[in-house]
Protein backbone atom coordinates (compact mmCIF):
# COMPACT_ATOMS: atom_id res chain seq x y z
CA UNK A 1 0.00 0.00 0.00
CA UNK A 2 1.23 3.58 -0.73
CA UNK A 3 2.00 5.86 1.70
CA UNK A 4 -0.41 8.79 2.76
CA UNK A 5 -0.43 12.13 2.46
CA UNK A 6 -2.99 14.85 3.90
CA UNK A 7 -3.70 17.58 1.80
CA UNK A 8 -5.34 20.33 2.88
CA UNK A 9 -7.62 21.38 0.22
CA UNK A 10 -9.74 24.32 -0.42
CA UNK A 11 -11.38 22.97 -3.79
CA UNK A 12 -9.89 25.23 -5.70
CA UNK A 13 -7.66 25.30 -8.49
CA UNK A 14 -4.43 24.91 -7.03
CA UNK A 15 -5.21 22.24 -4.85
CA UNK A 16 -7.35 20.47 -6.98
CA UNK A 17 -4.42 20.29 -9.47
CA UNK A 18 -2.38 19.32 -6.36
CA UNK A 19 -3.68 16.12 -5.24
CA UNK A 20 -3.32 14.42 -8.61
CA UNK A 21 0.35 15.70 -9.17
CA UNK A 22 0.84 14.81 -5.40
CA UNK A 23 0.02 10.67 -6.73
CA UNK A 24 1.65 11.45 -9.97
CA UNK A 25 5.41 13.15 -8.24
CA UNK A 26 5.34 11.44 -4.78
CA UNK A 27 3.98 8.46 -5.36
CA UNK A 28 1.33 8.90 -2.42
CA UNK A 29 -2.29 8.32 -2.09
CA UNK A 30 -3.98 11.88 -1.68
CA UNK A 31 -6.53 12.35 1.64
CA UNK A 32 -7.82 15.43 1.58
CA UNK A 33 -8.89 17.73 4.72
CA UNK A 34 -10.86 20.48 3.92
CA UNK A 35 -11.51 22.65 7.09
CA UNK A 36 -14.78 24.51 7.44
CA UNK A 37 -13.60 28.36 9.02
CA UNK A 38 -16.86 30.29 7.57
CA UNK A 39 -15.67 30.41 4.28
CA UNK A 40 -18.21 30.68 1.24
CA UNK A 41 -17.78 27.37 0.00
CA UNK A 42 -20.15 24.17 -1.30
CA UNK A 43 -18.75 21.62 1.07
CA UNK A 44 -20.12 18.89 -0.85
CA UNK A 45 -18.92 19.73 -3.92
CA UNK A 46 -15.88 20.14 -3.00
CA UNK A 47 -16.16 17.05 -1.71
CA UNK A 48 -17.36 15.06 -4.25
CA UNK A 49 -14.47 17.24 -6.57
CA UNK A 50 -11.00 15.64 -4.26
CA UNK A 51 -12.80 11.67 -4.84
CA UNK A 52 -13.11 12.66 -8.66
CA UNK A 53 -9.89 13.73 -8.64
CA UNK A 54 -8.60 10.58 -7.31
CA UNK A 55 -8.81 11.45 -3.46
CA UNK A 56 -8.55 8.09 -1.85
CA UNK A 57 -10.53 9.96 1.01
CA UNK A 58 -12.11 13.34 1.17
CA UNK A 59 -12.58 15.23 5.08
CA UNK A 60 -14.71 17.58 6.06
CA UNK A 61 -13.76 19.06 9.15
CA UNK A 62 -16.72 21.97 10.43
CA UNK A 63 -14.20 24.19 13.11
CA UNK A 64 -16.42 27.50 13.20
CA UNK A 65 -16.95 27.18 16.66
CA UNK A 66 -13.38 26.15 17.52
CA UNK A 67 -11.92 28.84 15.02
CA UNK A 68 -13.81 31.66 16.67
CA UNK A 69 -13.23 30.39 20.37
CA UNK A 70 -9.58 29.71 20.45
CA UNK A 71 -8.77 32.02 17.61
CA UNK A 72 -10.94 35.34 16.66
CA UNK A 73 -12.05 36.02 19.64
CA UNK A 74 -8.45 36.16 21.61
CA UNK A 75 -7.46 37.59 19.23
CA UNK A 76 -9.86 40.60 19.77
CA UNK A 77 -9.20 40.59 23.09
CA UNK A 78 -5.68 41.03 22.65
CA UNK A 79 -6.35 44.16 19.77
CA UNK A 80 -4.96 41.97 17.31
CA UNK A 81 -3.93 43.99 14.14
CA UNK A 82 -1.51 43.91 11.63
CA UNK A 83 0.56 47.25 11.18
CA UNK A 84 -2.60 48.89 12.32
CA UNK A 85 -4.54 47.90 9.51
CA UNK A 86 -5.05 44.10 8.98
CA UNK A 87 -7.35 42.31 11.17
CA UNK A 88 -5.34 38.72 10.79
CA UNK A 89 -8.45 37.05 9.20
CA UNK A 90 -6.15 34.40 6.72
CA UNK A 91 -3.23 34.28 9.65
CA UNK A 92 -5.69 33.23 12.11
CA UNK A 93 -6.71 30.30 10.35
CA UNK A 94 -3.92 28.22 9.04
CA UNK A 95 -2.48 27.41 12.45
CA UNK A 96 -6.05 25.77 13.41
CA UNK A 97 -5.39 24.35 9.84
CA UNK A 98 -2.10 23.02 10.90
CA UNK A 99 -3.39 21.41 14.00
CA UNK A 100 -5.93 19.20 12.20
CA UNK A 101 -3.94 18.41 9.24
CA UNK A 102 -1.42 16.89 11.74
CA UNK A 103 -4.43 15.34 13.73
CA UNK A 104 -5.32 13.75 10.60
CA UNK A 105 -2.26 12.71 9.17
CA UNK A 106 -2.29 10.71 12.91
CA UNK A 107 -5.11 9.08 12.61
CA UNK A 108 -4.66 7.75 9.17
CA UNK A 109 -1.01 6.97 9.71
CA UNK A 110 0.17 9.32 7.13
CA UNK A 111 4.08 10.23 6.63
CA UNK A 112 3.35 13.58 4.67
CA UNK A 113 0.89 16.49 4.64
CA UNK A 114 0.92 19.05 1.84
CA UNK A 115 -0.54 22.38 1.10
CA UNK A 116 -1.35 24.73 -2.05
CA UNK A 117 0.76 27.56 -0.76
CA UNK A 118 3.52 29.12 -2.71
CA UNK A 119 7.47 29.80 -2.10
CA UNK A 120 6.82 33.27 -1.88
CA UNK A 121 3.80 34.03 0.60
CA UNK A 122 2.93 33.97 4.53
CA UNK A 123 0.72 31.56 4.15
CA UNK A 124 3.44 28.68 3.81
CA UNK A 125 5.27 29.59 6.84
CA UNK A 126 2.30 29.13 9.00
CA UNK A 127 1.29 25.88 7.85
CA UNK A 128 4.83 24.77 8.16
CA UNK A 129 5.96 26.17 11.30
CA UNK A 130 2.41 24.99 12.60
CA UNK A 131 3.09 21.62 11.56
CA UNK A 132 6.83 21.00 12.08
CA UNK A 133 5.84 22.63 15.98
CA UNK A 134 3.02 19.99 16.42
CA UNK A 135 4.90 17.16 14.78
CA UNK A 136 8.42 17.38 13.60
CA UNK A 137 7.99 14.09 12.22
CA UNK A 138 5.90 14.76 9.00
CA UNK A 139 7.09 15.75 5.61
CA UNK A 140 5.56 18.37 4.30
CA UNK A 141 5.37 18.72 0.61
CA UNK A 142 3.99 22.32 -1.49
CA UNK A 143 3.78 20.95 -4.47
CA UNK A 144 2.93 25.12 -5.52
CA UNK A 145 6.44 25.61 -4.70
CA UNK A 146 8.10 23.06 -6.61
CA UNK A 147 6.26 22.43 -9.90
CA UNK A 148 7.03 26.18 -11.56
CA UNK A 149 3.24 25.98 -12.99
CA UNK A 150 1.18 29.04 -13.65
CA UNK A 151 -1.98 29.62 -13.74
CA UNK A 152 -2.81 29.12 -17.43
CA UNK A 153 -0.29 26.12 -17.08
CA UNK A 154 -2.35 24.86 -14.48
CA UNK A 155 -5.44 25.22 -16.20
CA UNK A 156 -3.43 22.77 -18.99
CA UNK A 157 -2.41 20.34 -16.79
CA UNK A 158 -5.95 19.45 -15.47
CA UNK A 159 -7.41 19.52 -18.87
CA UNK A 160 -4.89 17.38 -19.86
CA UNK A 161 -5.75 15.01 -16.95
CA UNK A 162 -9.42 14.85 -16.43
CA UNK A 163 -9.43 17.16 -13.38
CA UNK A 164 -12.45 18.65 -12.78
CA UNK A 165 -11.89 22.48 -11.50
CA UNK A 166 -14.34 24.76 -10.57
CA UNK A 167 -17.25 26.28 -12.47
CA UNK A 168 -17.45 29.38 -11.16
CA UNK A 169 -15.84 32.01 -13.44
CA UNK A 170 -13.00 32.21 -13.29
CA UNK A 171 -11.65 34.68 -10.70
CA UNK A 172 -9.23 37.58 -11.51
CA UNK A 173 -8.11 37.37 -7.78
CA UNK A 174 -6.17 35.03 -5.32
CA UNK A 175 -8.76 34.80 -2.78
CA UNK A 176 -8.92 33.04 1.00
CA UNK A 177 -11.76 33.74 3.34
CA UNK A 178 -13.17 33.26 7.39
CA UNK A 179 -15.69 33.77 9.43
CA UNK A 180 -12.90 37.17 9.88
CA UNK A 181 -12.37 38.62 6.87
CA UNK A 182 -11.95 37.90 3.24
CA UNK A 183 -8.20 38.29 1.74
CA UNK A 184 -7.82 39.73 -1.64
CA UNK A 185 -4.83 39.73 -3.73
CA UNK A 186 -3.03 39.76 -7.56
CA UNK A 187 -4.44 40.59 -10.81
CA UNK A 188 -4.85 44.39 -11.23
CA UNK A 189 -4.43 44.56 -7.12
CA UNK A 190 -0.83 44.29 -7.72
CA UNK A 191 -0.32 47.67 -8.60
CA UNK A 192 -0.83 49.85 -5.39
CA UNK A 193 -1.40 53.20 -7.51
CA UNK A 194 -4.69 51.74 -8.90
CA UNK A 195 -7.72 51.69 -6.36
CA UNK A 196 -9.34 48.30 -6.00
CA UNK A 197 -12.08 47.85 -8.75
CA UNK A 198 -15.70 47.00 -6.93
CA UNK A 199 -15.75 43.37 -8.27
CA UNK A 200 -12.79 42.94 -5.42
CA UNK A 201 -15.40 43.63 -3.23
CA UNK A 202 -17.69 40.76 -2.43
CA UNK A 203 -19.06 41.12 1.69
CA UNK A 204 -19.28 45.29 1.26
CA UNK A 205 -21.32 47.30 -0.52
CA UNK A 206 -19.76 50.69 -1.84
CA UNK A 207 -20.16 53.63 0.52
CA UNK A 208 -21.50 55.25 -1.93
CA UNK A 209 -24.42 52.96 -2.85
CA UNK A 210 -25.06 52.29 0.89
CA UNK A 211 -28.35 53.22 2.59
CA UNK A 212 -28.74 57.38 3.38
CA UNK A 213 -29.76 56.42 7.14
CA UNK A 214 -27.24 55.53 9.56
CA UNK A 215 -27.81 52.68 10.96
CA UNK A 216 -26.49 52.06 15.38
CA UNK A 217 -25.56 48.97 17.01
CA UNK A 218 -25.68 47.62 20.34
CA UNK A 219 -22.88 45.43 21.35
CA UNK A 220 -22.62 43.81 24.40
CA UNK A 221 -19.31 42.38 25.88
CA UNK A 222 -18.41 40.10 29.00
CA UNK A 223 -15.08 39.84 29.93
CA UNK A 224 -13.80 41.11 26.70
CA UNK A 225 -16.30 38.68 24.46
CA UNK A 226 -18.91 39.50 22.71
CA UNK A 227 -22.19 38.11 23.69
CA UNK A 228 -25.07 40.00 22.37
CA UNK A 229 -26.32 41.55 19.01
CA UNK A 230 -29.20 44.66 19.84
CA UNK A 231 -29.67 42.76 23.29
CA UNK A 232 -30.02 39.41 21.68
CA UNK A 233 -27.69 37.09 22.98
CA UNK A 234 -25.80 35.24 20.57
CA UNK A 235 -23.00 32.65 20.23
CA UNK A 236 -19.59 33.84 18.64
CA UNK A 237 -20.35 32.27 15.10
CA UNK A 238 -23.74 33.77 14.75
CA UNK A 239 -22.65 37.07 15.90
CA UNK A 240 -19.84 37.30 13.25
CA UNK A 241 -22.07 36.46 10.52
CA UNK A 242 -24.69 38.49 11.36
CA UNK A 243 -22.53 41.56 12.09
CA UNK A 244 -20.48 40.64 8.28
CA UNK A 245 -24.22 40.78 6.66
CA UNK A 246 -25.05 43.99 8.69
CA UNK A 247 -22.31 46.21 8.63
CA UNK A 248 -21.16 45.36 5.15
CA UNK A 249 -24.23 47.02 3.65
CA UNK A 250 -23.15 49.81 5.22
CA UNK A 251 -19.86 50.32 3.39
CA UNK A 252 -17.82 49.40 5.95
CA UNK A 253 -14.94 46.68 6.64
CA UNK A 254 -12.98 47.75 3.37
CA UNK A 255 -9.08 47.78 4.13
CA UNK A 256 -6.16 48.51 1.26
CA UNK A 257 -3.10 47.99 2.65
CA UNK A 258 0.67 47.37 1.67
CA UNK A 259 1.86 44.88 3.81
CA UNK A 260 5.04 44.21 5.19
CA UNK A 261 5.23 40.17 4.48
CA UNK A 262 7.61 37.45 5.97
CA UNK A 263 9.53 36.63 3.40
CA UNK A 264 10.60 40.48 2.70
CA UNK A 265 8.46 42.08 0.26
CA UNK A 266 5.80 44.50 0.01
CA UNK A 267 2.44 43.26 -0.87
CA UNK A 268 -0.40 45.08 -2.01
CA UNK A 269 -3.85 43.60 0.07
CA UNK A 270 -7.04 44.21 -0.10
CA UNK A 271 -9.32 42.97 2.56
CA UNK A 272 -13.15 43.36 3.93
CA UNK A 273 -13.10 42.20 7.58
CA UNK A 274 -16.62 44.59 8.72
CA UNK A 275 -17.22 42.35 11.62
CA UNK A 276 -13.91 42.27 12.87
CA UNK A 277 -13.97 46.24 12.27
CA UNK A 278 -16.60 46.99 14.02
CA UNK A 279 -15.84 44.40 16.84
CA UNK A 280 -12.32 45.72 17.26
CA UNK A 281 -13.64 49.49 17.38
CA UNK A 282 -16.47 48.44 19.99
CA UNK A 283 -14.00 46.11 22.46
CA UNK A 284 -11.40 48.95 21.97
CA UNK A 285 -14.30 51.81 23.12
CA UNK A 286 -14.93 49.94 25.99
CA UNK A 287 -11.23 48.93 27.31
CA UNK A 288 -10.76 53.02 27.02
CA UNK A 289 -13.45 52.74 29.69
CA UNK A 290 -12.13 49.67 31.87
CA UNK A 291 -8.38 50.00 31.53
CA UNK A 292 -6.05 52.49 33.65
CA UNK A 293 -4.53 54.70 31.71
CA UNK A 294 -1.00 52.17 32.33
CA UNK A 295 -2.84 49.06 31.65
CA UNK A 296 -3.66 50.59 28.16
CA UNK A 297 -0.86 51.44 27.36
CA UNK A 298 1.18 48.35 27.76
CA UNK A 299 -1.55 46.55 26.24
CA UNK A 300 -0.91 48.19 23.31
CA UNK A 301 2.15 47.30 23.00
CA UNK A 302 0.97 43.32 23.57
CA UNK A 303 -1.29 44.05 20.84
CA UNK A 304 1.69 44.46 18.36
CA UNK A 305 3.98 42.01 19.93
CA UNK A 306 0.75 39.47 19.54
CA UNK A 307 0.13 40.83 15.92
CA UNK A 308 3.46 40.22 14.94
CA UNK A 309 3.48 36.80 16.41
CA UNK A 310 0.00 35.54 14.40
CA UNK A 311 1.20 37.21 11.34
CA UNK A 312 4.48 35.58 11.47
CA UNK A 313 2.93 31.71 12.17
CA UNK A 314 4.26 31.01 15.33
CA UNK A 315 0.80 30.14 17.26
CA UNK A 316 2.06 27.07 19.21
CA UNK A 317 4.95 28.87 21.17
CA UNK A 318 5.23 29.53 24.92
CA UNK A 319 5.28 33.16 24.01
CA UNK A 320 2.24 32.99 22.52
CA UNK A 321 0.69 31.36 26.00
CA UNK A 322 2.35 33.88 27.73
CA UNK A 323 0.87 37.08 25.89
CA UNK A 324 -2.18 35.37 25.94
CA UNK A 325 -2.23 34.86 29.66
CA UNK A 326 -1.51 38.86 30.08
CA UNK A 327 -4.08 39.58 27.69
CA UNK A 328 -6.50 37.33 29.34
CA UNK A 329 -5.79 39.03 32.93
CA UNK A 330 -6.49 42.44 31.18
CA UNK A 331 -10.29 41.59 30.03
CA UNK A 332 -11.73 40.57 33.40
CA UNK A 333 -13.58 44.01 33.58
CA UNK A 334 -14.09 44.76 29.83
CA UNK A 335 -17.76 44.17 30.17
CA UNK A 336 -20.11 46.51 29.23
CA UNK A 337 -22.11 47.73 25.83
CA UNK A 338 -21.08 49.50 23.20
CA UNK A 339 -23.26 52.00 20.48
CA UNK A 340 -21.79 52.42 17.32
CA UNK A 341 -22.98 53.97 14.37
CA UNK A 342 -22.48 52.95 10.68
CA UNK A 343 -23.10 55.22 7.91
CA UNK A 344 -21.65 55.15 4.30
CA UNK A 345 -18.53 53.44 4.98
CA UNK A 346 -17.87 55.18 8.61
CA UNK A 347 -18.07 53.15 11.28
CA UNK A 348 -18.12 55.58 14.70
CA UNK A 349 -18.45 54.74 18.22
CA UNK A 350 -21.09 57.01 19.38
CA UNK A 351 -21.70 55.39 23.07
CA UNK A 352 -20.78 53.09 25.56
CA UNK A 353 -21.36 51.99 29.28
CA UNK A 354 -20.12 50.01 31.62
CA UNK A 355 -20.89 48.50 35.34
CA UNK A 356 -16.82 48.37 35.39
CA UNK A 357 -16.44 51.74 34.14
CA UNK A 358 -13.54 53.90 35.73
CA UNK A 359 -15.47 57.00 34.07
CA UNK A 360 -16.38 59.13 36.72
CA UNK A 361 -18.77 62.03 36.11
CA UNK A 362 -18.44 64.01 39.19
CA UNK A 363 -14.48 63.71 38.91
CA UNK A 364 -15.01 64.70 35.21
CA UNK A 365 -17.77 67.50 35.31
CA UNK A 366 -17.78 71.09 34.76
CA UNK A 367 -21.56 70.93 36.37
CA UNK A 368 -22.70 72.04 39.61
CA UNK A 369 -21.81 68.44 41.14
CA UNK A 370 -18.10 68.94 40.36
CA UNK A 371 -16.18 66.64 42.98
CA UNK A 372 -12.64 67.58 41.75
CA UNK A 373 -10.76 70.08 44.05
CA UNK A 374 -8.95 72.07 41.78
CA UNK A 375 -7.21 74.08 44.71
CA UNK A 376 -5.35 70.99 44.81
CA UNK A 377 -4.18 71.42 41.42
CA UNK A 378 -1.17 74.15 41.57
CA UNK A 379 0.65 71.87 44.52
CA UNK A 380 0.43 68.87 42.08
CA UNK A 381 1.73 70.93 39.22
CA UNK A 382 4.56 71.88 41.29
CA UNK A 383 5.52 68.63 42.02
CA UNK A 384 5.08 67.56 39.16
CA UNK A 385 6.81 70.11 37.03
CA UNK A 386 10.30 70.00 39.54
CA UNK A 387 12.40 68.52 37.13
CA UNK A 388 11.58 70.18 33.92
CA UNK A 389 11.90 73.51 35.62
CA UNK A 390 15.49 72.66 37.15
CA UNK A 391 16.61 71.22 33.72
CA UNK A 392 15.57 74.27 31.95
CA UNK A 393 16.86 76.33 34.61
CA UNK A 394 20.67 74.72 34.64
CA UNK A 395 20.68 73.73 31.04
CA UNK A 396 18.37 74.93 28.79
CA UNK A 397 17.57 78.81 29.22
CA UNK A 398 20.84 79.79 28.93
CA UNK A 399 21.81 77.75 25.67
CA UNK A 400 22.58 80.29 22.72
CA UNK A 401 19.60 78.88 20.70
CA UNK A 402 17.75 79.24 22.80
CA UNK A 403 15.42 76.51 24.69
CA UNK A 404 13.55 75.41 21.52
CA UNK A 405 16.31 76.71 19.32
CA UNK A 406 13.78 79.09 17.60
CA UNK A 407 14.13 81.95 19.70
CA UNK A 408 18.13 82.55 19.78
CA UNK A 409 19.76 85.80 18.43
CA UNK A 410 18.76 87.15 15.23
CA UNK A 411 21.68 86.77 12.64
N1 LIG B 1 -1.54 38.76 3.12
C1 LIG B 1 -2.46 38.11 3.96
C2 LIG B 1 -1.74 37.27 4.98
O1 LIG B 1 -0.60 36.99 4.82
C3 LIG B 1 -3.50 37.35 3.23
C4 LIG B 1 -3.07 36.16 2.44
C5 LIG B 1 -4.26 35.63 1.76
N2 LIG B 1 -4.05 34.56 0.88
C6 LIG B 1 -4.66 34.53 -0.33
N3 LIG B 1 -4.53 33.47 -1.05
N4 LIG B 1 -5.32 35.55 -0.80
O2 LIG B 1 -2.31 36.90 5.96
Amino acid sequence: MAEKCVLAYSGGLDTSVAVKWLMDNYGVEVVTLTVDVGGEIDLQAVKERALATGAVDARILEVKDQFVRYFVFPALQAGAVYEGKYPLATALARPLMAYHLVEVAREVGAGSVAHGCTGKGNDQVRFDVGVRTLEPGLRIIAPAREWGMDRDQEIEYARKHNIPVPLTKASPYSIDENLWGRSIETGVLEDPAKEPPEDAYQWTLSPEKAPDKPQYLNIDFEGGIPTALDHKEMDGVSLIQELNRVVGTHGVGRIDHVENRLVGIKSREVYEAPAAVVLLAAHRALEDMTLSKEQARFKDRVAQEYADLIYNGLWFTAHHQDLHSYVQSTQRHVTGTVRVKLYKGSCQVVGRDSPKSLYSLKEATYGKDDAFDQRAAPGFIDIFSKSARLQAEVQLLDQPEGPLGITGPSE
